[in-house]
């Protein structure tokens, strides 16, 4: 949640800056601001409700010179959003901006003791009262920028990356994180800072991932410092090479990037595929695994911890790796792994899924489970992310960068990536007899084709969202490995169109949805030919004898559904453990066209945030 983004140079810092805020938007676009050194020593601060656009209109016109300065874009968590509770905070005798990702747990007390040595407070923020700690220590005498930083974080409790700039000190930077991501770009006599890689692409590719509990300073024409707040520095700054490109970054002739991303699917499997099947189909290599051969064989059961999206690939994964796998397997919430007193321990192999590997609610489980003694395997896609150097081992989906808020090629990235662990797990368990291995792992290396087949749905899935773009509910309905399919192609529609939907375990909907049904109320049911197809297909006939609208996801060629549903999109035949990677495109496509049908803003819906970095 929040981006933050901080430039020292030679360049002028605001279009860096704002370069930078477009590419951290999806993290959160509510407000926006920026700070820069002004002619004079004095702090220019522009600051705007609403998106980096708006931000852009209020500085036309307006001195955005200077070397020096950050950025933010919000995602509120404290106050409204609003011009006066948008970043950066001034403390209140003008020496300092500072912007802040993250929650400031303890800032209520924190706030108290600053009342009562003067300070008067001017947002609802728990950040402000971060930017008047550190004016507090300062204005006392006696303590550098980077000191009073140190000693002010030494004060807080909660999540925080931050960067803050002092009036008059043109050539000074400082940063810190704890608990929320911060990289730094070391460029040629200029230094970059940004909640993740993207808005450094194009300047640099030598990046350092700030650890918790460091703090950094930036100093012009001086060598980076990395201190600790407990005194110490990092022996060896550990700068690394990234690898991401700025055409990855951009939309590539489509309208939005959800919709680049949902085509770019063929490429993105190719890309997690690569190199972890052999090339005879007949084995898979997960060196995650294999590497770590022992954890996996002594495990008595896998937990696996994720959010949203990634919590419907998690029910997928777990039958996946049950059947395949031979293992027990649980899901839980990541948010409710941590209160629900896991018995967990060194028998265990915890699972941690996440896109951004920024989640704060899946961070604190893997945390939880590490101290636990579990072995902690991630599934993530931005590398370099908080949890996948977080845990012992694990897999990169290796999908690419995803900007839509939505998440779309992850998901069927993370399905992906839980088939191969399951084969691999089966394989070194001698769960899985070799033709099974081997007929679905043909299977997998066949996706990208079968994906693309299946997106030649895209003109006959956008002519049938005009049917649904005044509906007001819809149920989604699937069994087996389906359900979870369901549950991902409601939620898709719910977050961009804003129309209320629900997944359910198609057998269920007799124990209560039933009497949602009526002729206004479509039902999405996905029945691929696979073991429970018969069963579904009762579903059907149970939704049509009650007047309901059915839609079914079907394979080519089921007439019986085909003769039932009102509408039907047929997707191509894979073994049952994979459907849901197919089945779930036509209902991303879905999802999409109604929303726009609607003039919703797909790739930013209202209220969400592509990187929830807080509880
Ligand atoms: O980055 P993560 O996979 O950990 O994110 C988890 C959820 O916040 C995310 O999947 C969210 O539900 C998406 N908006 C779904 O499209």
């Amino acid at each position: 949640m929040c981006g933050i983004v901080g430039y020292l140079g030679g360049g002028k810092a605001y279009g860096v800056l704002i370069g930078g805020l477009h590419r951290l938007e999806y993290r959160g676009y509510d407000s926006a601001g920026v700070a820069l050194e002004g002619r004079g020593g004095k702090l220019k601060v522009y600051r705007s409700r609403g998106k980096v656009a708006d931000l852009e209109r209020l500085t036309e016109g307006k001195d955005t010179s200077g070397c020096l300065g950050i950025g933010h874009t919000r995602w509120a968590t404290h106050g409204e959003p609003s011009e006066r509770n948008a970043h950066p905070h001034v403390s209140q005798s003008g020496r300092l901006a500072l912007v802040h990702n993250g929650t400031i747990e303890n800032y209520r007390p924190l706030r108290e003791t600053l009342r009562q040595c003067g300070y008067h407070f001017n947002s609802e923020t728990d950040t402000e009262v971060l930017a008047q700690l550190v004016d507090y220590i300062l204005e006392r005498g006696g303590r550098s920028l980077p000191e009073a930083v140190k000693e002010a974080l030494g004060q807080v409790e909660g999540a925080y990356a931050i960067a803050v700039m002092e009036r008059g000190n043109p050539d000074l930077l400082v940063v810190a994180r704890k608990s929320s991501p911060l990289v730094i770009g070391v460029g040629e006599g200029e230094t970059f800072v940004a909640s993740d890689a993207t808005p450094i692409v194009g300047y640099t590719d030598r990046v350092l991932y700030l650890k918790d509990n460091e703090v950094a300073v930036i100093r012009r024409g001086k060598p980076l410092e990395v201190q600790t707040l407990d005194g110490g520095s990092r022996p060896s700054l550990d700068i690394q090479t990234l690898r991401l490109s700025v055409a990855q970054l951009e939309k590539g002739g489509f309208p939005t990037f959800m919709l680049k991303e949902i085509f770019e699917q063929p490429s993105t499997l190719t890309d997690c595929l690569r190199g972890r099947i052999t090339s005879d189909g007949k084995r898979v290599v997960l060196s995650g695994v294999t590497d770590n051969r022992e954890r996996f064989l002594r495990a008595r059961r896998i937990v696996i911890v994720a959010c949203g999206t990634s919590w419907h690939a998690a029910l997928i994964g777990k039958r996946l790796i049950q059947q395949l796998g031979g293992l027990p397997v649980e899901v839980e919430y990541a948010s409710e792994f941590r209160y629900g007193c896991p018995r967990i321990g060194e028998e265990d192999v915890v699972v941690a899924i996440s896109q951004s590997g920024e989640t704060a609610d899946t961070l604190a489980a893997v945390q939880l489970a590490r101290e636990l003694g579990a072995f902690v395997y991630g599934i993530c896609n931005v590398v370099g992310s908080s949890i996948p150097r977080s845990t012992h081992s694990g897999t990169y989906i290796h999908v690419g960068p995803e900007i839509g808020v939505a998440s779309t090629k992850a998901f069927t990235g993370q399905v992906t990536v839980l088939a191969l662990l399951a084969l691999c797990l089966g394989q070194i368990r001698g769960t899985l007899a070799e033709e099974d291995v081997e007929r679905v792992a043909k299977a997998l290396l066949r996706l990208p084709e079968t994906i693309e087949e299946t997106l030649r749905l895209a003109p006959e899935v956008e002519q049938l969202s005009k049917t649904f773009t005044f509906a007001h509910n819809f149920l989604y309905l699937g069994r087996g490995y389906n359900y979870p399919t369901a549950l991902e192609g409601a939620l898709k529609l719910k977050e961009i169109s804003y129309i209320h939907a629900e997944g359910y375990p198609a057998a269920e909907m007799k124990h209560g949805p039933i009497a949602l049904i009526d002729h206004e109320m479509p039902s999405v049911i996905i029945a691929p030919n696979d073991s429970l197809h018969d069963k579904v297909l009762s579903n059907v006939q149970q939704v049509k004898a009650r007047g309901g609208i059915v839609v079914a996801v079907i394979n080519k060629g089921d007439e019986a559904i085909k003769s039932l549903a009102d509408f039907v999109l047929e997707i191509p035949a894979v073994p049952e453990c994979l459907t849901p990677i197919v089945a779930s495109v036509p209902l991303q496509l879905l999802a999409y066209y109604i929303a726009v049908n609607k003039g919703r803003n797909v790739d930013r819906p209202r209220n969400l945030a592509k990187s929830v970095t807080v509880e």
